[in-house]
């Protein structure tokens, strides 16, 4: 039987998921793929150290060029984070002819589009959608199940970590640093909780769907950007007293071939769909001219829901090369840049 090998870049919370959906449904992916799927290289920076996930530890290196380099590798999978560096890496593997599974949505933000050129340029494939709203298939949706139709507007909860804590300050009258040191315990954060809590994240989340919704190029510094840590236990409390309840919304609209995103803690009746999406679960609401609202619902962090979404995306490019069609995952963007609605 077939063979793909994959070089995993990280093993931490995602990649840790990462090994254990692998091996947990590895029948299943055989299965479905008709080949085995096995990593061969996993890229740590400390390979001492010890891991709470089953693993060979020859597998172990802290050396980039042992999966970039290798010409085996058919597949590298980056659930490292970071940018500099991170970039350099996945420039030298789509070079090499990899194809590449991403879980970084700071990197697809601010880079996205040379990476994508870049992957077109050398026929691969380059998935991200596990970068968006962990395990639900936000990306997929977009860009195959609603293809069809023109999206008019993306809104909803897309950060984990600031739902949690909202959650738990609303109905438990938790400390803001005590939930998120538990939302840090439970690996919804980031390595730096201040792309969190500050909005950065789902900014960064709102750009990548704004370009996929609506086929056009937004950048991060279009989003403006409001996170939650001026929200008060008494802000809470009298929204609370007056029926509403207070989440971080991020929304993604169009009007007149003109995009307005923006991310702000936002006060929503208490019966609205999205007061009642709670922890660290996200929702996406998308509004598309034919199919009408439709609503995405699932968790947004954590180890084997982000995972699933990484195998998902990992499933699909081993199913493209497979039928020699790497490389079409994403055409460039239809509408060159636009102008805010706001700066009008
Ligand atoms: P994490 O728990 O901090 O794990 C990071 C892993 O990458 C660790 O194994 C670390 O090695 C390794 N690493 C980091 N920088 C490296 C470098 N320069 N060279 C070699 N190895 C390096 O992070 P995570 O929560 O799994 O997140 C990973 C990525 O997924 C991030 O882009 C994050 O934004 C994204 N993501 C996370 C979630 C989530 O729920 N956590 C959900 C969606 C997307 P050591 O183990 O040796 O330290
Ligand atoms: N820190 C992110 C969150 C991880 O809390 O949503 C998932 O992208």
């Amino acid at each position: 039987m077939d063979k793909i090998k994959v070089g995993l870049c990280g093993l931490g919370t995602v990649g840790t998921g990462v090994v254990r959906v692998l091996a947990d449904h590895k029948e299943r992916i055989i299965h479905k793929l008709g080949c085995e799927v096995e990593i061969s290289k996993i890229l740590v920076n400390d390979v001492n150290k010890e891991r709470d996930v089953i693993i060979d530890r020859k597998w172990l290196t802290d050396q980039p060029d042992e999966l970039v380099q290798d010409d085996d590798i058919d597949v590298i999978v980056e659930v490292m984070g970071g940018v500099n560096g991170t970039k350099e890496l996945l420039e030298e593997a789509l070079k090499n002819k990899k194809h590449i599974v991403t879980a970084n949505k700071d990197l697809m933000a601010l880079h996205g589009r040379e990476l994508l050129q870049l992957a077109r340029e050398n026929h691969c494939d380059i998935l991200f959608d596990a970068s968006i709203a962990g395990g639900i298939p936000i990306v997929r949706t977009l860009v195959d199940g609603l293809a069809s139709d023109h999206i008019e507007k993306v809104m909803g909860i897309v950060n984990g970590t600031t739902n949690f804590i909202m959650t738990k300050m609303t109905d438990e009258g938790l400390p803001f640093d005590d939930v998120l040191k538990e939302a840090q315990r439970l690996g919804f954060a980031e390595a730096d909780p201040t792309s969190d809590v500050e909005g950065l994240d789902a900014a960064r989340k709102m750009t990548l769907l704004a370009n996929l919704a609506f086929k056009m190029e937004v950048n991060l510094d279009d989003v403006e950007v409001k996170g939650i840590t001026a929200v008060t236990q008494d802000d809470i409390n009298f929204a609370h007293s007056l029926g509403y309840t207070i989440k971080l919304i991020g929304i993604a609209a169009m009007h007149d071939q003109k995009v307005e995103v923006m991310v702000e803690p936002t006060l929503l009746p208490k019966d609205h769909p999205l007061a009642n999406v709670k922890n660290e679960f996200n929702a996406v609401y998308v509004y598309g001219d034919a199919v009408g609202e439709t609503m995405f619902y699932g968790p947004g962090a954590g180890s084997l829901p982000t995972a699933t979404a990484v195998v998902s995306d990992l499933m699909e490019i081993i199913r493209n090369i497979r039928l020699g069609i790497s490389g079409n995952a994403y055409q460039e963007p239809q509408f060159k840049r636009q102008i805010k609605a706001s700066e009008e």
